[in-house]
């Protein structure tokens, strides 16, 4: 595509709509007010904490990213979503059981106010869950459109100047592209029919980009994964991402893992296993739920490592990924890792992580990071996949002839280095060679 020209900071408010109104989604906007009253601070959040270099090392020109870069600002954010369950954001807050009570307290009436709209819902594709606070509509195409008028709604009640959607709902059902997913009018036809290949989280993400609004995807669902919303993407000028929140434990598997392939280790087996006892957790019990949860966290290491180019190192790998539902943990997550590598000789040697973690407090930042680029795309005229996003996912969508990057550090390169090229600075490549002519 063409570089963007000017991009203007943004001006008005910016809403921001979350299907699923669980522990991460209230956890973000809980986050971001506390932010915006000075009461926290936006720790793993790289738009608001981090810095770019520009030019050369000893130029000395290290900006905040938020500085940069024209983002909305968290004072320009309202927020809105849809729940199966009719719980405020802060009934829903506290029943995740995410922050404490203090935290709480603070945001009490803020998120009070927050209710969610009527959701898009069936059974068949979250087994475990079961809420009444849904649509009624004779075909899927139907509600589809009711979807549509609570985004236009919403939009009108709030003043909104642009609008970004990303999925914070369940794991869906494991789905594989389907014959209808082929073109944007088969999908049309298909949700008048009433057909299986089309989940809810399709119908909120045809909604959103047939409304020219960009989506995001937190789950491994298939959802935008699709010729279908590549090209209402493209029709619609909307960028979309996905899928899945890199966390927790695939974040430090896409660290160490290009660590082993830069020092040339080998690898017998990875074994993964999780316990946590949230809402997720539960819903992860279901296999079909679970079997769109393993796929997505299996990738990385094929692609990291490469067996193809290293069969003597990583041709015979096993590689397990558990989880099971735990509910004294809460959403308080340990993910433990055992990790069989080999080294010079074939001599075996063992790594162990256990990561003691808080899935939502790692998910949140996450979730403003991608709201307020997926926001910079739009007003930037980018459309269709955002493979500059690759950070921030388990699984990165690319266009269909290219593999996924997930190297967690060429990630961020490439995030960086579209910052740079954005707004006409010169690309990093650590070449370097110039310190010494
Ligand atoms: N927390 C993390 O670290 C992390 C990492 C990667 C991915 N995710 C994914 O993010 C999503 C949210 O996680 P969570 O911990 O907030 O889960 P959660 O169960 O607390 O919240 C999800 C919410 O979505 C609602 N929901 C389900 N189907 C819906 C639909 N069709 N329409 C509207 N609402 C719907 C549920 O009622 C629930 O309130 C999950 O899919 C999870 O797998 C989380």
């Amino acid at each position: 595509m063409e570089k963007p020209t000017k991009i203007a900071a943004p001006r008005g408010t910016l809403g921001v709509l979350t299907p699923g109104m669980g522990a991460v989604s209230t956890t973000f906007m809980a986050g971001v007010e506390l932010v915006r009253q000075k009461q926290a601070l936006p720790v793993g959040s790289l738009t608001q904490m981090g810095t770019i270099r520009l030019g050369k090392r000893t130029d000395a020109r290290s900006p905040k990213i938020k500085d940069f870069i024209k983002l909305a600002k968290l004072d320009q954010m309202v927020f809105g979503g849809w729940d199966i369950f009719p719980d405020s954001s802060y009934e829903a807050a506290s029943k995740a059981g995410v922050l404490d009570a203090h935290h709480l307290a603070v945001v009490k009436t803020f998120l009070s106010k927050i209710k969610p709209m009527t959701a898009a819902f069936d059974r068949e594709y979250v087994k475990m869950l079961d809420g009444k606070h849904v649509k009624k509509g004779k075909t899927k195409y139907d509600i589809a459109l009711q979807l549509k008028d609570d985004i236009a709604n919403f939009k009108k009640k709030n003043e909104c100047a642009r609008l970004v959607m990303l999925w914070c709902g369940s794991t869906e059902v494991f789905m594989k592209p389907d014959e209808v997913h082929s073109t944007a009018a088969k999908f049309e036809e298909a949700m008048k029919s009433n057909h299986p290949a089309i989940a809810p989280s399709m119908l909120y993400a045809w909604a959103a980009i047939t409304s020219g609004i960009a989506y995001g995807n937190g789950a491994p669902n298939l959802t935008v994964d699709i010729p279908a919303m590549h090209e209402l993407a493209a029709e619609h000028n909307v960028p979309i991402a996905g899928k899945d929140f890199k966390t927790g434990q695939t974040l430090l598997k896409t660290v160490l893992a290009p660590a082993f392939k830069a020092r040339m280790l080998g690898l017998n087996g990875w074994f993964s296993t999780n316990i946590l006892g949230n809402r997720d957790g539960e819903v992860l019990e279901d296999p079909g739920s679970f079997k769109t949860k393993e796929e997505s966290k299996l990738g990385a290491l094929e692609y990291i490592l490469q067996p193809h180019l290293y069969p003597d190192l990583y041709k015979k790998i096993h590689h397990k990924v558990r989880i099971n539902y735990y509910p004294p943990r809460g959403d308080n997550k340990e993910g433990w890792d055992n990790i069989d590598i080999f080294g010079w000789l074939g001599y075996p040697m063992q790594i162990k992580v256990d990561f003691l973690c808080r899935d939502s407090i790692l998910a949140a930042p996450i979730v403003l990071d991608l709201v307020l680029f997926l926001d910079l795309a739009q007003r930037a005229g980018m459309r269709g996949i955002q493979e500059w996003l690759s950070f921030y996912f388990k699984s990165p969508m690319t266009a269909p002839q290219l593999y996924p990057e997930h190297d967690l550090f060429i990630q961020l390169m490439k995030l960086k280095n579209t910052l740079r090229w954005m707004m006409g600075e010169d690309l990093i490549t650590h070449l370097g060679q110039e310190y010494y002519d």
